[in-house]
């Protein structure tokens, strides 16, 4: 018979470049302004990663991990599998989670990329969480990290204010003790809306009446407007139908670690479900969205300034192109 498993969260760490990019900066070579980025999205800067000193996703999502890995004390030969989310990886082959897993020194553990864009963190971790509960892996390190400044057209200013670059990364492992670990989670997806969210590899890509246009390629595509509908809506039916699935109240939630998609997004979740600021942090403000690096990292952020203690109850929400949404409520 299966024998009954918790899961725990061991350490966390993240890792941002140094480079700055504020709104001011932006101004230099786009017809935007401070007040129109900060009232729209909350953002006052990003972090961009130089790709001339060889900053990119694999560099980013090493950092990351090596990050959670000392701060969970373990070394890369205790690791069964590592889950790497992004829409940002180098290659499609190989998959960004193997020349980590190369770069940290785990040779021989399972590894693969994950592509649900920005609820990739949370597709990882609940997948992370099954493997554990079913005895298949004790050991797995979840990371989601991209470098979005890669896919960014910076002549299109509805787009290109929002994204920064960041990743994080959790180290999880079997525990005796049940009371750990994921309580409900769930991963979902409609791909009818792809075309609100998506990244054109060829002009062949692109939907029915907008245009084939060479100059969009390798660039995030976004409809703004109907993103931003679909973010609140998913947002609150989310944190909704969790706590009904479990008979909880808001109030009973220790912390909220949510997808930072645009503040104003967040500010009307944190008003409907009546939740004070220090239970939703936000870290949109000095980061931007970072897509699947965006959870991770506001998470280590706030275990960091000790927040998300032992015990505490964790909600994780999130959305990004897929469309897809995840959520998870975790005790730590
Ligand atoms: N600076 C100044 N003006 C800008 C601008 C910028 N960077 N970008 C757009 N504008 C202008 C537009 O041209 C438009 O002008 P017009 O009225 O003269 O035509 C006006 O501002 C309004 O544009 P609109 O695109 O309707 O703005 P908005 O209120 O929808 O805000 C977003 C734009 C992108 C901030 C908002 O739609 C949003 O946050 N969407 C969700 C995005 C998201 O979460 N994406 C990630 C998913 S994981």
């Amino acid at each position: 018979m299966l024998k009954q498993r918790g899961v725990q969260i061991l350490g966390t760490g993240h890792h941002a470049p140094e480079q700055r990019l504020t709104n001011h900066d932006l101004t230099k070579f786009m017809d935007t302004n401070d007040e129109w980025i900060r009232q729209r999205t909350g953002i006052d800067e990003r972090r961009i990663c130089d790709p001339t000193k060889g900053e990119n996703t694999t560099w980013l999502g090493t950092k990351a991990v090596e990050n959670a890995m000392a701060d969970a004390g373990i070394e890369a030969s205790e690791i069964d599998l590592l889950l790497f989310a992004t829409v940002t990886g180098e290659m499609t082959c190989p998959a960004t989670a193997c020349r980590v897993a190369d770069n940290i020194g785990a040779q021989g553990c399972a590894a693969f990329d994950i592509l649900a864009a920005c609820s990739g963190f949370l597709y990882a971790l609940n997948i992370a969480s099954d493997m554990i509960r079913a005895g298949t892996y004790d050991t797995v390190v979840v990371v989601g990290c991209d470098v979005m400044t890669r896919i960014m057209d910076y002549t299109n200013r509805g787009v290109s204010i929002l994204f920064g670059d960041c990743g994080g990364a959790a180290v999880l492992r079997a525990t005796d003790d049940l009371s750990k670990g994921k309580i409900i989670g769930s991963m979902h997806a409609d791909g009818s809306s792809w075309a609100d969210l998506f990244i054109p590899v060829s002009p062949l890509d692109c939907p029915p009446g907008q245009p084939k246009d060479s100059t969009r390629m390798l660039s995030l595509q976004m409809n703004g407007r109907e993103v931003y509908k679909f973010a609140v809506k998913t947002f609150a039916e989310t944190i909704s139908h969790t706590l009904e699935q479990v008979g909880l109240a808001t109030e009973e939630v220790d912390m909220f670690i949510c997808h930072q998609s645009n503040a104003r997004a967040l500010e009307t979740m944190r008003k409907k479900f009546d939740i004070p600021d220090e239970k939703l942090p936000i870290n949109i403000d000095r980061y931007g969205n970072c897509s699947g690096g965006s959870v991770p990292s506001l998470f280590d952020q706030v275990r960091r300034a000790g927040g998300c203690k032992d015990g505490d109850l964790v909600m994780f929400v999130a959305f990004g192109g897929g469309l897809t949404w995840a959520s998870m409520l975790w005790r730590m």
